[in-house]
């Protein structure tokens, strides 16, 4: 279903559309976080991409109470620009051998899906807030709260990461 298809009529079957569009997000993610946490050789990014996959795995259950409150079947729509960011990740990875590097490039694919999120969270946010469906209000601004402090840890982590590969060349 496009997203100006004749399907969608008022803003409620939009909110429904993005719902099951960052639902199918949610789930690709779960489906590539295990591989990015075996590749991370930083400890603390490790443990990182580990707490974000129980996390993601609640935001999926998050989504499927707000479909239940809602009335409507929990289920996902293609969506074309998560498949993109994590098919682009899977490529840039894949061709590097640096582990520092490895970890940067983990960094900079991880926070092109929080980015993506927290655009998706932040819209269906407002648009409950405009329909007035409050209970889904809490719940999308938890899981888009707790995007930005993922977001936020990888900003560090980038940073630690790229500090410790410079100290090592300056010790060669
Ligand atoms: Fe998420
Ligand atoms: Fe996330």
């Amino acid at each position: 279903m496009g997203i100006f298809s004749n399907d969608i009529k008022t803003l409620d079957d939009l909110f429904v559309h993005q719902l099951r569009d960052i639902y199918y997000a949610e789930k690709q993610i779960v489906q590539a976080l295990p591989e990015m946490i075996e590749k991370a050789s930083d400890a603390s990014l490790k443990q990182g991409f580990e707490t974000h996959l129980g996390e993601t795995k609640n935001h999926v259950k998050r989504l499927e109470q707000v479909f239940k409150m809602h009335g409507v079947e929990a289920k996902g729509v293609d969506c074309p620009a998560i498949d993109g960011i994590i098919e682009e990740a899977d490529d840039v990875v894949g061709e590097v051998d640096d582990k520092s590097v490895l970890d940067a490039a983990l960094i900079a694919a991880a926070q092109a899906v929080e980015h993506y999120e927290m655009t998706r969270y932040g819209t269906l946010r407002t648009w409950a807030e405009e329909l007035g469906y409050t209970k889904s209000v809490k719940l999308l601004q938890q899981t888009l709260d707790e995007e930005r402090a993922t977001d936020a840890a990888l900003t560090k982590l980038a940073k630690a990461v790229i500090n410790l590969d410079a100290e090592a060349d300056q010790a060669a």
